[in-house]
Formats: structure tokens, sequence, C-alpha cells
């Protein structure tokens, strides 16, 4: 793998260095990294790869592994899902093309598919860990039997303009939940396209927040279903739903 952008000076160092801790990007960073990488579907520049769409990176420790299987094979099911929402799928796992491509075979026979199904996203060759640790997402409490600590759950979301809109940071040996992921981008899109927000645990189809920042009279005709505001002992009108649009 090669890094587009001038190289951090850690990308120069051996991978134990205080950069490799899992700092992982943060929301305010600008703009998602343009690395290139090898993949399962050959070389990527990460900025083309996602054009102009939304872009979801997961990290994961290995190849062959228990956890990781079972996330990549709900992340191929629910693909569909995040293809009609323009979103693109890429994992990245510290083995090479050639192990990625015997793996996708294992996640598709989990899947309860043929292992010659394709999976619907690349899996990002970082054997040499180069993208981890530009990436800062090794994970020190979890080592190899050599001691090496391996790459944390790191999953990122981008939106179309490139920025960090989301990122979501579990143990090695924690799975993520894939349909979780789904309905937080569900939410973000939302957020972006008409300006609510989403309470807990709310599901796609749900009453949305009108946002605090909205005064009342541009909210009521933004929100032309009504917008719906709970008293409280307070007398502060903050908590305001509307249908979702
Ligand atoms: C797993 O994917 O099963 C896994 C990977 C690294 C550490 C522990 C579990």
């Amino acid at each position: 793998m090669q890094v587009a952008a001038a190289a951090a000076p850690h990308l120069l160092c051996p991978h134990l260095t205080a950069a490799a801790t899992p700092r992982g990007l943060l929301l305010s960073d600008s703009e998602a990294p343009n690395f290139k990488a090898s993949t399962m579907v050959g070389c990527i520049c990460f900025h083309d790869f996602l054009g102009d769409s939304w872009g979801i990176l997961f990290s994961h420790p290995w190849d062959f592994t228990p956890v990781c299987t079972t996330e990549l094979g709900r992340a191929a099911k629910l693909a569909p899902e995040f293809a009609k929402r323009n979103v693109k799928l890429i994992a990245l796992s510290v083995d090479s093309v050639e192990d990625h491509l015997a793996w996708s075979k294992d996640i598709s026979a989990y899947n309860g598919n043929e292992p010659t199904e394709k999976l619907p996203f690349p899996i990002i060759d970082d054997k040499n860990w180069d993208l981890a640790i530009l990436l800062g997402v090794l994970d020190p409490a979890e080592k190899d039997e050599k001691g090496v600590p391996v790459t944390a759950r790191v999953l990122s979301v981008f939106g179309p303009d490139k920025k960090l809109e989301l990122s979501i940071l579990y143990p090695a040996t924690t799975g993520r939940n894939c349909d979780e992921i789904l309905r937080v981008v569900i939410s973000l899109q939302l957020t972006e396209e008409k300006r609510v927000a989403t309470p807990v645990g709310w599901k796609d189809g749900d009453s949305v927040m009108v946002l605090p920042t909205i005064p009342e009279e541009e909210a009521k005709k933004l929100f032309p279903k009504g917008v719906f505001t709970k008293e409280l002992p307070s007398g502060k009108k903050y908590l305001c739903y509307t249908p979702q649009l």
C-alpha cells in the first residue's frame, strides 16, 4: 500500500510506536485520508473509490477470525440496503489479497451462499499495517502471539464531501452491530437532507426531532406535517418532534 498524502512520520517507523494507539480519525478531521491500497478488486485510491458516495471503512484484526467472519457476513447481507442509500462499503484487514480471497469464500459459506459468490465490497490488503498505522487504529490492549497490537474494530462513515461523519471504535473481541450502522447512516442522511435529529432508539419511520437551532417560525414552514412540542417543567420548548418526512 502507498499513501498518496505526505507520509506521516510514524509511517517511517516500525509499527509499534506511540502513534499507533487507537486514536482513529476525529470527527473534526477535515477529510478522509486519500490513501492508495491493494484490494481484492485491484488497486484503489480511496477518494476515487468513494466518488460522490457516502462511504464506510471498517477495520478488522485478521482474516479467518470468528468475530470478523460474522461481521463481514452480516455486512454482505446488508450491502443492498447500503447501496440503496448510496453508501459504498470497504473493509480493511491485516492480511494479503490472497488471504482475503480465500477468506471471502468462508464468509459466503457462513452466509449460506456458494463459496464462489463474490463479496459485495472489497477488502484492503494491510499486511504491513500501513493503513492501520496511518489511521491510528492499533489496539495496544489486544496483542497477537508475537505481542504485536492488533487492529481494533474501527468504523468510519464519510459523507459525500469525504468528511468524517461518524466513528465507532470497538475492541477486537466485540463484534459490531451492522444493523445499527445502517440505522445511524439513515439518521445521518436525514440530518443532512431534512435538518432533523433522531432520538434514542429511533427507527426508520419513527418521528424525528426538530433541531433546537431552528427558530419556531422557520420550523413551521420546514415541517408541514406539524411540530409537536412536549411540555416540560422548565417551560423550555426544546423537545420538538415532527413525523418523518
Ligand atoms: C475475531 O475476529 O474473532 C477476533 C480477532 C482478534 C481478537 C479476538 C477475536
